[in-house]
């Protein structure tokens, strides 16, 4: 026994005796565990580690510093695209190691090593990557003192008691992050140099904790989108040194509270988008702010007239308050200012002057409230302006001529105001414009031809103004135009042959000005056209025959003067409204108009046309019904459906009433339960069935519904306008496999969605849920095929893509015929075609078919809906869900998948035992694309055009040299 000890001495100072006086030992072997490091990273695109060559000494390797003795002291290789799975074990028996710094990486895998070997680490840096599974414990590593794991998909619960001794800490950034939920963790209260905290987004739960008051070493505190609940801690004055205060996105209560005052060195404060009330007059002290955010919450009383004094004031977003009385006049006269937006509040008085004075402003956003005065002449020269936007005040006066053309400018949106004079020629400068929204005010004079030479105009909307003239036959040149909106004015002339080249046009409305002449027949051939209302005109001659192939949603020559035979698609009683009023028309079907002189003797063909017609188009006289008042009737079973006031909107032509709706939607009816809403099933009067969607309206509880907090790039004019430009940007989407949204119902409180009923249910159910059934491999292939040109349409087809950020196979509809469509666009958002890249960042989803760039970046794009769609297919294939419990902890289909790639037997597992062997090489080809779609990634997934090639094709060879050409790595990276 003794003699053990000994030995057991022995070989400690044997050790001993290595490592402090034979350095050159230890190097060999720290050279051993770089070269391990640099074979471990052997996927990396980068080449940085070329220099890590056997020949060399470690300390000339390229990212490596030494200490005097030689050992290898700090490893420095942030942002080098380095990819693998990190051999931490081998890292921390590097002896003298007190930096590793790997932040902003690809690095994958778990990490269940034990990192108690690493004692001398005082910056660890593993932030941004793309690990998986929980943070193991790290209560060893007591000299830390900054530790990033930010954005690096750790999940599970944070082993928060490992802070516990980590007093020198003075960096700890944890957020962005999968944790569990979990009540402000106490360890970190403790650590009373931290300067840097940042917690963001690691579901933190409950009340922020007055002893925050004593981490008086603070400069940062970044606690947003976390689920904060509670008032602001007074003690949260005592952070004397704070410069930056984040508690956006939470769902804080009560005032702010008065301590605030004493934050004098903060310059960044955002709390928007909590419940906070009360007066915003404690900001009044903090002189250095360069940055205000409060938006979104139910803040009162005035905005402090100290403003106005802050010197570096650049950002002041107070939009949806209650905010009441004028803006301080020189407000934003001093710094650089940026932006403001104070849209949906209750303000009063002049916009401020000055805000442009340095010539840097970018928004000016001041919809919604009760602003007076006129827009003053300092904005004509703002030429870095992008956003415009006063609408729905009580602004009068010339519009600044100016103000037409400035050059950056994207949207003017003065409507509902009183503004008068006319749009003027300096309009040929705003190359950037793509919508001017002047309605509703009194804007006279002509359109100026100019008006041409603004040519990323999308919309035009002037209706209900007091202009004259005519429409400059210029307007032909607006490639990208797409709605048209001069109804109510008082224009005259005739209406422009060149309208018929705004090939993108889909929406015209011209109706009771005093236009004359002939309709264009260039007006028919528009491709995509939609909805069409030259009523109450001074129109003449014939209905042009182009107009026979139009199918319009909405569709109004009323009150003109046209003459001549009704073209015979349009010799329907149901487009008689459409083309009343017109004494001259006449037609040999329609008894309400004047027979024509008979020698066009009709054919059956065409009779039957007609009838078909008339079939499919039964149709605008039910769409008038829809703007029926809610009919009480005892029948509602939802109260609350019965007592609110509903706004119809439709988009295509229908047969149904919103009563028939309404009254639906009771508890017999539902068919469904999901994550935004029940779905219910309507069975028309007429035999036809619709699937109704009803969608509590959350925001009006305040609840996140969206991620955005980048009022820079713009704020929308309400949630509902916001709203009902989605709906309809998804009910002009027509495509085979994609379900159709007829209409919208919307109330205060809720909306209710109208989509085509397809009966047999969803993917999901057929494949996992008491209504599975046996699917062929041809259906799952014809199911596959189907989804994916859908999901191609909603990206490449329309104007601008529609990610749809929820694909999954319970967003698959399937038709009598099992043929899919693509449905519940709930959480779609439309991305400019322009801004494509910068992807918006809201949080959708479902678990099992996220991609995994969901959880560092929050940013989707097209390769998100790709990857869940590659997960879809993974189900068709295997008939497995998304997550099952043999998948093991915190695996998934994609995972399982991968684990599965070792040989083709293992392979051909995968697929569902029900497929006949025949088709299993053939399912297995649809796995492979699966696979590729499901890629880590985003940049190396194919786009849905490629995938339904991919699909389309199917030959076997061609495939495998996709897989091969594109990325080795599918199958070793997931390997453990
Ligand atoms: C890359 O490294 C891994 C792990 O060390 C090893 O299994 C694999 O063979 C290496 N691949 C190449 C191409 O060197
Ligand atoms: C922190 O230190 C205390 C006292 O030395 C010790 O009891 C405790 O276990 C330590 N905590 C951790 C997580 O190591
Ligand atoms: C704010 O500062 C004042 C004056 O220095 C002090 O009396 C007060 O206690 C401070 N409040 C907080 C919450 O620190």
């Amino acid at each position: 026994m003794s003699n053990a000890c000994s030995y057991r001495q022995i070989a400690l100072s044997l050790c001993l005796v290595f490592c402090f006086y034979l350095p050159c030992c230890v190097k060999s072997d720290e050279l051993q565990i770089l070269l391990n490091l640099k074979s471990a990273l052997n996927k990396s695109s980068t080449n940085v580690l070329d220099s890590w060559e056997a020949a060399s000494s470690v300390c000339s390797f390229d990212g490596i510093t030494c200490n005097a003795e030689g050992s290898v002291k700090e490893i420095e290789l942030s942002s080098q695209k380095l990819m693998g799975v990190l051999p931490l074990d081998s890292i921390c028996q590097l002896q003298s190691l007190d930096k590793l710094s790997l932040g902003y990486n690809l690095l994958y895998g778990a990490i269940t090593e034990d990192l108690s070997n690493c004692v001398k680490l005082q910056y660890l840096d593993l932030g941004n990557n793309l690990f998986t599974g929980s943070f193991p414990d790290i209560s060893a590593l007591g000299e830390l003192q900054y530790l990033y794991l930010n954005g690096s998909e750790f999940s599970g619960t944070f082993p928060w008691k490992s802070l516990e001794n980590m007093t020198n800490l003075a960096l700890l950034s944890l957020g962005d992050n999968p944790f569990n939920r979990t009540p402000f963790p106490d360890q970190i209260l403790k650590l009373k140099k931290l300067n840097w905290l940042y917690l963001a987004n690691c579901s933190i739960e409950g009340k922020i904790p007055p002893e925050i008051g004593d981490l008086t070493e603070l400069r940062e505190l970044e606690l947003q989108y976390n689920y904060l609940s509670g008032e602001i801690p007074v003690e949260i004055g005592k952070l004397h040194k704070l410069w930056q205060l984040e508690i956006y996105n939470n769902e804080l209560t009560g005032k702010l509270p008065v301590g605030l005052r004493n934050l004098t060195n903060l310059e960044y404060f955002d709390a928007s988008a909590n419940h906070l009330e009360g007066v915003i007059s404690e900001v009044r002290y903090l002189t250095n702010l360069v940055t205000l955010q409060l938006f979104e919450n139910q803040f009162t009383g005035e905005v402090p007239t100290e403003l106005g004094e802050f010197k570096k004031l650049v950002n002041l977003s107070l939009y949806t308050n209650m905010l009441t009385g004028p803006l301080p006049q020189k407000l934003g006269s001093w710094a650089d200012f940026d932006f403001i937006d104070v849209s949906e509040n209750f303000l009063t008085g002049p916009i401020p002057p000055d805000m442009c004075k340095k010539g840097t402003m970018k928004g000016l956003l001041m919809l919604q409230n009760r602003f007076t005065g006129e827009i003053p002449v300092t904005y004509a020269s703002c030429t870095t302006l992008k956003r415009f936007r006063v609408s729905n005040n009580s602004l009068s006066g010339i519009v600044p001529a100016g103000i037409w053309g400035l050059p950056n400018l994207n949207i003017i949106d003065i409507a509902y105001n009183q503004f008068e004079g006319p749009i003027t020629s300096d309009i040929k400068n705003a190359k950037e414009i793509g919508i001017i929204s002047a309605e509703y005010n009194r804007l006279s004079g002509e359109l100026p031809e100019e008006i041409s030479e603004a040519i990323s105009l999308v919309k035009i909307e002037l209706n209900n103004n007091q202009i004259l003239g005519k429409i400059p036959h210029e307007i032909g040149e607006l490639k990208r135009l797409s709605s048209l909106k001069l109804h109510n004015n008082g224009l005259s002339g005739s209406i422009p042959e060149s309208l018929g080249s705004c090939a993108s046009i889909s929406n015209i409305n011209m109706a009771n000005n005093s236009l004359s002449g002939k309709i264009p027949s260039s007006l028919g051939y528009l491709p995509t056209l939609n909805s069409l209302n030259l009523s109450r005109n001074e129109l003449s001659g014939k209905i042009p025959e182009s107009f026979s192939s139009l199918k319009l949603t909405l569709f109004d020559l009323s009150y003109n003067r046209l003459t001549g035979p009704i073209p015979e698609s349009l010799s329907i009683e149901a487009y008689n409204g459409s083309l009343a009023r017109n004494p001259g028309l006449c037609s040999s079907t329609i008894r309400s108009f004047k027979q024509c002189p008979t020698d066009s003797g009709m054919s059956k063909d065409v009779r039957l046309l007609i009838v078909c017609f008339a079939l499919g188009a039964m149709i605008l006289l039910a769409s008038l019904g829809c703007f029926l008042y809610l009919r009480r009737t005892e029948k509602y079973r939802d109260r609350s459906l019965k007592e609110v006031s509903w706004d119809f909107k439709s988009f295509h032509v229908l047969t149904f009433t919103e009563d028939e709706i309404l009254d639906s939607i009771k508890r017999e009816n539902l068919i469904g339960k999901g994550g935004s809403g029940n779905v219910y099933k309507v069975m028309l009067s007429n035999g036809a069935e619709l699937a109704v969607k009803h969608i509590w309206n959350t925001d009006s509880h305040g609840r996140r519904k969206s991620r955005s907090t980048t009022p820079i790039l713009g704020k929308r004019a309400g949630k509902e306008k916001e709203f009902d430009a989605e709906v309809q940007t998804l009910s002009s989407i027509r495509h085979v496999n994609v379900v159709k949204l007829y209409c919208s119902i919307t109330s205060e409180d809720s909306s209710l969605l109208v989509y085509e009923y397809l009966p047999n249910g969803s993917l999901w159910d057929r494949l996992h849920t008491s209504r599975k059934m046996e699917l062929d491999w041809d259906t799952r292939y014809e199911i596959a095929v189907g989804a994916a040109k859908g999901l191609e349409y909603l990206h490449h087809g329309c104007e601008r893509p529609v990610i749809h950020r929820d694909v999954k196979s319970s967003n698959i509809l399937l038709d009598e015929f099992f043929k899919p469509r693509i449905a519940n666009f709930g959480l779609a958002k439309i991305v400019q075609a322009n801004g494509g890249k910068d992807s918006t960042r809201v949080i959708a989803g479902t678990h099992g078919y996220i991609a995994p760039e969901y959880g560092y970046t929050y940013k989707v794009n097209e390769k998100s809906d790709v990857y869940s769609f590659g997960v879809v297919l993974m189900e068709l294939v295997s008939g497995k869900r998304p997550i099952e419990p043999e998948f093991g902890d915190n695996k998934d289909i994609v995972s399982w998948v991968c684990s599965k790639l070792k040989n083709k037997q293992s392979v051909l597992s995968i697929v569902e035992p029900r497929i006949p062997d025949a088709f299993k090489e053939d399912a297995v080809k649809v796995l492979r694309i699966a696979m590729l779609c499901t890629t880590t990634l985003p940049a190396l997934r194919p786009t849905m055009r490629t995938v339904v090639h991919m699909l389309e094709e199917a030959e076997p060879c061609k495939l495998v040299s996709i897989i091969i050409n594109k990325d080795g790595d599918l199958k070793k990276k997931e390997a453990k």
